[in-house]
């Protein structure tokens, strides 16, 4: 069977970070995110990962981890349908399509059996959240079957709590709703055309846990989550640490100071932070030196970036972003695809 991964988009809500990375590969407790994500398919499965922006990145990953995989690489962004149909030529039954920026405990095997049961053309996974009209919401009926699709509707509209939770088990037929060589978004053009269609369109819930990558908040949540589930307060990696971390990550080769505290942040590799320092709620990506006594709250500091010694940068609800270079060519400046409506 065949799983496409979703891997092509330019990660907009973790700028400055993907300024530089592509979204799949950023660390999570020290590990590319997709890499979750992988270990979650069953062994048989031939990965096919739908890409353009930083492709680069994720060849160079599969490569070094030794996983086989077929990197469809659109021409220019295609959205979450585009890049499926883009990826055609490799599907011959039913297959999968995945979200690259998930952590979830879904059972891969059991939602197929859950498919193949039902006798659907789609069945998608789904998770009840608080923020619905940051994704997409359905309506669902008792015995499964998907009355309704609506993308990030405004809060009012939602029709449940119920959630698409990024993953899609499908049936080839769909691929013939995809027009060819266009921007295509699968969940406003196609999942409501499919339902609109009464196409046997279910969903399926499940237990554990669900967490999306995509955002400041969210990263720095899936990350405490999953040390937590290790059992875990922090993790480094082969780097010098003489402070205190607090529910937070380290890659390698940094330099953690004395009287530093870094508390629900995630530190990449090759960073120095200075004596006396304190983060908290900071994202610190490759390569970025951080000053003695600076104190930074909600700050995602983008690679090779420096704050200098007793920098005060303090946000609670808000996040503030460093980055003192261009934007990387290319680089949308707003988020595509399928933005939040306001
Ligand atoms: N190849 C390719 N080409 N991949 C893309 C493109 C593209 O043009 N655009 C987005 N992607 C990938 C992203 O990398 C991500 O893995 C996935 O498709 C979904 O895109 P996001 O940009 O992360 O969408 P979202 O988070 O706003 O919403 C989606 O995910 C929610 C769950 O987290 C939707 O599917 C919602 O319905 C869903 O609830
Ligand atoms: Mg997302």
């Amino acid at each position: 069977m065949q799983a496409i991964i979703l891997a092509g988009g330019f990660g907009t809500r973790l700028a400055p970070l993907t300024y530089t990375k592509a979204k799949p590969i950023l660390p999570l407790l020290n590990k590319p995110m997709i890499s979750y994500l992988i270990e979650a398919l069953p062994q048989n499965f031939e990965v096919i990962v739908a890409a353009n922006y930083r492709n680069e990145q994720l060849k160079e990953y599969f490569k070094e981890m030794g996983i086989k995989a077929i990197i469809s690489k659109e021409p220019k962004p295609l959205g979450t349908a585009g890049a499926v149909k883009n990826a055609e030529k490799y599907i011959n039954d039913t297959f999968l399509v995945l979200n690259s920026d998930i952590i979830s405990s879904l059972n891969i095997r059991k939602f197929i059996q859950y498919h193949v049961k039902k006798k659907a053309m789609v069945t998608i996974s789904l998770w009840p959240v608080k923020n619905v009209e940051e994704y997409g919401v359905v309506d669902l009926q008792s015995d499964g079957r998907i009355r309704k699709f609506v993308e990030k509707p405004p809060r009012h509209e939602a029709p449940s709590n119920l959630i698409n939770a990024g993953a899609y088990c499908l049936e080839t037929e769909v691929l013939d709703y995809i027009e060819p060589n266009r921007f295509v978004s699968m969940e406003m053009e196609i999942f409501p055309k499919i339902i609109e269609d009464g196409k046997p369109f279910y969903g399926y819930t499940f237990d554990g846990y669900w967490i999306d990558v995509g955002r400041y908040s969210s990263y720095i949540e899936a990350s405490k989550i999953l040390l937590k589930k290790r059992g875990i307060k922090y993790l480094v990696g082969d780097s010098k640490v003489e402070g205190i971390l607090k529910e937070s990550t380290v890659g390698n080769n940094c330099i953690i100071e004395k009287n530093v505290i870094v508390k629900s942040s995630i530190i990449y590799d090759k960073c120095i932070i200075g004596e006396n320092a304190y983060l908290e709620n900071c994202i610190v990506a490759d390569n970025c030196r951080i000053g003695k006594n600076a104190k930074l709250k909600n700050v995602v500091i983008g690679e090779g970036e420096k704050i200098g010694d007793n920098v005060v940068i303090e946000n609670d609800e808000t996040w503030e972003t460093i980055w003192n270079k261009p934007l990387p060519e290319g680089y949308p400046d707003k988020q595509i695809g399928n933005p939040i409506k306001r």
